[in-house]
């Protein structure tokens, strides 16, 4: 896994990942393999009792556009819907890949779980380039995170605002 990870790190497409941090987190991940060869990844680190994030997908350019990010997308929000999890979001540089599979637009501001255990740690803070999406998983996330327009142009451009956090709210 190593290897893909650390290529993409030195890209900034994804946060750069430790090897130990890898084995910890282990069983967070789906893997695609073809041949033996593993060519794909991705893991579902749960933040809170409703949310979720999917973190660090990275699929081998030789296999792109075959699908295989898409499923594993899919298989990591099948794992978040059997545990109940109502919603799931990633930050990304990507977003039309994940608006392809059915995530939506949403601000950092709107997850404020996220912002205050990672986002004020890290030196982009006041300059992140990442994109918020997020995939509602039950009728309740859907009409917290439905889409309105006036409010959210989907980026993350000026200073995000970190609202207290409720327990209703990741
Ligand atoms: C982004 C990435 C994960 C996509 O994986 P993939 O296996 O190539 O994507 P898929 O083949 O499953 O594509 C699914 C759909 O998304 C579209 N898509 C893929 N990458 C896209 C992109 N960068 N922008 C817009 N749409 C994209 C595909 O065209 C396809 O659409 P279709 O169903 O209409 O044909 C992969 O390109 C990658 O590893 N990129 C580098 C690392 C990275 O940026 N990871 C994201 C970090 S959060």
């Amino acid at each position: 896994m190593m290897p893909l990870l650390n290529e993409y790190a030195k890209q900034a497409e994804i946060l750069p990942r430790m090897e130990a941090e890898v084995y910890q987190s282990i069983r967070d991940w789906v893997v695609a393999e073809i041949d033996d060869k593993l060519v794909g990844m991705g893991s579902l680190l749960i933040m809170w009792g409703d949310l979720a994030e999917i973190r660090s997908l990275v699929i081998d350019p030789a296999y792109q556009g075959y699908g295989i990010g898409r499923a594993i997308v899919a298989q990591l929000l099948d794992e978040a819907r059997a545990l109940d999890l109502p919603r799931v979001f990633a930050l990304t540089r990507k977003p039309g890949f994940f608006l392809k599979t059915g995530f939506q637009m949403t601000r950092i501001e709107h997850l404020p779980r996220k912002v205050q255990k990672d986002c004020v740690f890290c030196p982009k803070f006041h300059s992140c380039d990442e994109v918020a999406v997020i995939m509602p998983l039950d009728e309740a996330a859907a009409v917290e995170h439905r889409p309105d327009l006036s409010r959210s142009n989907g980026t993350l451009k000026g200073q995000p605002v970190i609202p207290l956090i409720s327990n209703q709210q990741g």
